[in-house]
Order: structure tokens, then sequence, then C-alpha cells
């Protein structure tokens, strides 16, 4: 959840420690800055120092009490030299002689001993700026894992919870024209009631691992602005500014591509909607024709611009339809980690483009899902441009805890700001609100919660959700039953599916694995994998698992069991490349999930090419 900006001066710096969270359960005020990553900015990137604080003594006193200067590190103030000449003072810091590190980047990477450390690290660097009399100057983080606080020139802008969506702090009130200090407190620290919980399967890369920038804009600017084609065949734009001009205020929208220009006046909110029917010649984006083009916004003095792809997708019975033809998504899973034996979650276009084209390229893939969490927005732009499908979802995995209000609050900000992110972007077919949550009542409530707010903020895309299967036995064949309540809520089934690698099936049964599905409703295999560590082999004909040999059968096995499923439009199997886990220390994976087809350096283990294989053939199957 976002703390809007707080109030300013040492009084706040208290009320930062004992802030009562205003949980947002009305719209979000919070600046929005939708499409900030293409506003010219100042980049804070390169060399911060950095300082660990495991016992947060940088927050709380040894009492718990407010801390006192000698531990407060944002404070603007050069320790050596207040040391020297007053021999009284003492400080427990020295921010200016801490280590320093290029960001963006996790912290496990800064050095050895850094590797596994979780919990509270201080940034801090200093930057020169110029405001412009009159605009308004905006801090924005592309994302920082899990809790950040930020304060400017010693002052608290605000706070933010979630590790993987953007958010921003106004700052035109505390930038100096000169030098300014930065210092952000980032806690990697996963708890009973965050989002993600505690455990999962994947490593906790705490720190600022997106970008940072400064962003300026005039007094009233285009906070939020969505562009889409509708199933009408109407181009929708709905835009709101920000600022004290944002109501009654004349806009013109613009797509130089297709000649087509829109104007009209905010109303009494700031908020503007209208619809234009669709130029005949628009090029719809698809994967084969990823056409994108230039949106252009004026409103006042400022230009807003994106770079959007229309298209529609839609469910018609147990089909998927892109641009109104049924589509087969033949997808693969990834998390948001670079190739590389020493990832730090710093996803740069080049990272993205090398990722997203083994499997557009090899792989003959269409669609990818971007697992657990929001990726970041190099990501989804990048599938914009090479044409990939993409599902998209938030942390809410496993154990959450699905009776604590505050959960559902930062699960329905993250949903929201995922969403408000990245709705211009037409790679995105599919928002999950779920991965394997245990069925309660009160997890179908919660879900049911994150469903509707789906629909309240875009009516334009697919509702999902990965779940769980049941097992029974039929005429001495293993029956998977989809029994999840949650299913009635969604607009595509997703199961994710390990028969023949977890549990007792034997690979040669798999196959004949049956299913009892809703034959109304299109089902995808949002997950099944293998492990596998390249290079090790077993030609026996029952090879172990984690060789390659296995691997490769299993998806032979799993790929001729989805021939009983008439309903079945797409799969995401787990997962392109291997990636951290600290839950996986066998000989075979020392900390690596290893169902990757790819290795964390690249290589190509045996089973890529049965699914490359398989996509391709689906490929030329397709009706043209
Ligand atoms: C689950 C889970 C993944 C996990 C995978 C595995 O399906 O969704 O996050 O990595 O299984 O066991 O490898």
């Amino acid at each position: 959840m976002k703390i809007g900006k707080i109030a300013l001066g040492l009084a706040a710096a208290m009320s930062m420690l004992t802030t009562v969270v205003a949980r947002a359960q009305a719209p979000d005020n919070d600046p929005q800055l939708v499409a900030a990553d293409l506003r010219p900015s100042t980049m804070l990137d390169g060399l911060w120092n950095y300082s660990i604080d495991p016992y947060q003594s940088g927050l709380f006193s040894f009492h718990g009490g407010v801390p006192g200067r000698s531990e407060t590190r944002w404070n603007e103030v050069d320790v050596m030299q207040v040391m020297r000449g007053d021999t009284l003072s003492l400080f427990e810091f020295d921010m200016a002689a801490a280590p320093t590190a290029s960001l963006p980047s996790s912290w496990l990477t800064h050095s050895a001993e850094m590797r596994h450390y979780q919990g509270l690290v201080w940034y801090q660097r200093h930057f020169s700026a110029a405001p412009t009399l009159g605009k308004r100057t905006f801090l924005r983080f592309g994302a920082a894992n899990y809790f950040t606080r930020v304060y400017v020139n010693g002052q608290p802008i605000g706070e933010h919870e979630g590790g993987f969506t953007p958010f921003a702090f106004e700052v035109t009130d505390v930038l100096r024209d000169g030098n300014n200090q930065i210092t952000v407190g980032v806690d990697s620290t996963a708890t009973r009631t965050s989002v993600p919980p505690m455990v999962t399967d994947w490593e906790n890369y705490g720190g600022i691992t997106r970008e940072v920038t400064l962003i300026e804009v005039p007094q009233t600017f285009v906070d939020d602005a969505w562009v889409r084609l509708t199933p009408d065949g109407d181009i929708a734009a709905e835009v709101e500014l920000n600022g004290p001009r944002a109501a009654n205020t004349t806009l013109v929208l613009t797509i130089a591509g297709l000649n087509l220009r829109m104007t009209g006046t905010t109303d009494a909110s700031g908020t503007w909607r209208a619809t234009m029917a669709a130029p005949a010649a628009l090029v719809r984006w698809s994967p084969e024709t990823p056409q994108l083009y230039d949106v252009t916004i004026r409103a006042g003095e400022d230009t807003w611009h994106d770079r959007v792809g229309f298209r529609t997708i839609e469910v018609r019975g147990s089909e998927i339809l892109l641009n109104g033809r049924p589509v087969f998504l033949r997808g693969i899973s990834l998390h948001e980690e670079e190739l590389g034996a020493s990832p730090t979650r710093a996803m740069t276009r080049a990272s993205s483009r090398a990722l997203l084209t083994i499997a557009k390229d090899d792989l003959n893939a269409n669609f990818v899902r971007l697992a657990h969490y929001p990726h970041s927005e190099v990501t989804t732009r990048m599938a914009d441009e090479l044409g990939l499908m993409v599902w998209s979802e938030v942390p809410v995995y496993w154990r959450i805890a699905f009776d604590n209000q505050e959960t559902l609050s930062t699960a329905r900000e993250l949903l929201a700001d995922n969403i408000r992110r990245d709705r211009n972007r037409a790679s995105i077919v599919l928002w999950s609100v779920a991965n394997e949550t245990p069925v309660t009542d009160v997890r179908n409530a919660f879900l049911g919660t994150l469903v509707d707010d789906v629909r309240a903020l875009d009516q334009s895309r697919l509702v999902t959700a990965a779940l769980l299967v049941e097992r029974t036995e039929r005429d001495g064949h293993p029956v998977m039953t989809l029994a999840d309540p949650l299913a009635a809520r969604l607009d595509v089934l997703s199961v994710n599916t390990y028969n023949g690698w977890y549990g007792s099936d034997r690979l040669a049964d798999v196959p004949a694995i049956e299913w009892d599905l809703p034959d109304d409703r299109p089902l995808v295999f949002s997950e099944f994998g293998a492990g596998a560590q390249y290079g090790f082999r077993d030609s026996r004909s029952s090879p172990q698992k984690f060789s390659e040999e296995f691997q490769a059968d299993y998806y032979r096995a799993t790929l001729a069991m989805t021939a009983n499923i008439p309903t079945l439009r797409g799969m995401s199997p787990w997962v392109l490349k291997d990636f951290r886990s600290p839950r996986r220390q066998n000989l075979l994976q020392q900390g690596w999930n290893r169902k990757g087809l790819i290795s964390e350096t690249g290589e190509y283990k045996l089973a890529f090419d049965v699914l490359a294989n398989y996509y391709s053939q689906l490929q030329q199957e397709a009706p043209r």
C-alpha cells in the first residue's frame, strides 16, 4: 500500500514510525504517472552508498521509541566532520563512508556477504537538480522489494509496501536547486501478512530492483490514460488529469499513424472519456503483427505519450478469441531473473529481449506467463514489441493471510497498481489473481474481491487464477477434477499439474490420465514441469529424475495427456529458465529450481526441443 505524501518535518518523522496506515479501499489517489517511463526524466541509477540495519536501529530506538540523530540515516550530516568538531557527538553510522553499489540491482549481489541478507538496508546518494519554477517534480521507483521508506534532504516524503509495482512521491516542496540528498530504507522481510507471504519458491531479491527517476511535469498533467480497441470496433479513451486545473480542461488525443484526432474537455473530477470508430486502416496487434501506434495526449501544458497496440481478447464458450479468431496460447512461464550465474533481478531491455526472444523465436511461443508477481514494465513493453501475449499476476501465492484485512488491502493495491501501470499493454491478455491457494471460505471471499476489482478496473481483458485439482480414480484410471469454487468467477480456467513429477504416477501412465472439466470454459495448463540439471544424463530406458532424459520423457508424456482435454486452449509449462530458489538444495539443484528448459546460463536441455517441436506442429495446424 502507498501512504500518500506525509507532512514534512521532524514531527512527521515521528508519525512515520507510528503511522496508522490508511487502508486504500477507496480509489487510489496517489499519483499513477502512467507511462512515466516514456517521459523525459533524470535517472538516479548508478552508485549509491548502502548500509545494512538488521535491527532497524534507524527506525526504532533500543526500547522501540523514536531513534536519536545518532541512528537516523536520513539526516544531512557529515558524520566525521561533526564528530571531529564536537567531541561529545556520536553517530552509529556514516553513510558517506559506507560501501557503494550500482543501482538498480538487488543487494544480494552487492558483495559475497550480502548474498543471503534479508532485512533492512539504507541507501543514500546525492544528486543535482534544477527544478523549473511553476512545475512539479515526482520521485518515481519502478519497484523496490519489499517495504520502502523515502527521505529527501532529511525530510520523510513517503513509504510504500509491495515489491513489484511502481510508486511515486511528489518532491516539489523539498527539492533544492543544486545539491540534494536522497535516503531510502528498504526492508525485504516477508511476514505472515505480506503479499507474497513468507514461504514461496523463489529467491527474495531485496532492494531497489528497478529504476529510480525524477520526473518534472506541469502543474496539471496527464496522470492516467487508457486507450484501447473495444469489441465493437471503437477506439476508447479514458484520461485523468492531476493538478489545480484538472477540471474543465480541453485535451486533444492524436494517433498519428491512423490520422486520428479526438478532442474533449475533462469533467469536474478531471476525467475525460470518449470513443471513436476505429479507422479501417487500423492494423490490429497480434503475435504475428505486433503493430504499435504512438498515442499523444495534449492537455494544457502537458504532453503525454505511449506506444499502444490495438486488439481484442474474448472468450466464446470454450474458445479464446484474439481479434475475433480462436487462438491457442503456446506459452512458457518465466520468473523475473536475467540470464547468468549471478542474477540480481535487474531487468534491462537487453536482458528482457534475450529471454523473450528465446521464447518467441526458438520455442515458437506466442505467450508468456510472467510469474508470480508483476514483472518490470521493461518486459511488458518488450512483449508488446516482440509479439507475445502475456499472463500478468499478483503474488497472492500459497498460504496468504486470507483472514487479514491489511493483507487484503495490500493485495488490492498491488492488483490495482499493476493494472493501471499496464492497461495500455496490448500483450497482456490475462490478469491472474492467485496461484495455488488452499480452498477455504475466507480465501474464496478474498479472491472474489480481487476478481471484482479486476472487472471494475479493466473490462477488456480476461480473468484467471492458477488453481489446484483433485484426484479420483475411475475404472482404474486416475481422473483429475476441477472442483475449486473460484472457477465459476473466472473467464479462463487455469490449472497447475505435475502428474509424473510430484506424486506416484509413472510416466508411462500419464498419457492415460483423464480430466473432468466444465466443457463450456477454456482451460490453460498454467504449469507443468520437471527438473533437470543441464548435462546430467541418464540413457537407461527409465531415466532418473533430474536427468535431461527424464525431463524430455516427462514433456512427451504430459503433451500426450493433453489429447484427453478437448477444452485445452493454452499452456505455460514451468519454466523457461532455471531460477534461484532457497527450497531446492539437493546436489543437482544447489539453490536453483531446475525445471527450466534452459539452464541459468542459457544452455538448452533435451526437453526444449520436445516443446519447441510440439509448438511448431501446433503453429502449422492452426487455421490461417
Ligand atoms: C508450483 C508453484 C511454482 C513452483 C513450482 C515447482 O506449481 O506455482 O511457483 O516453482 O510448483 O514446484 O517448481
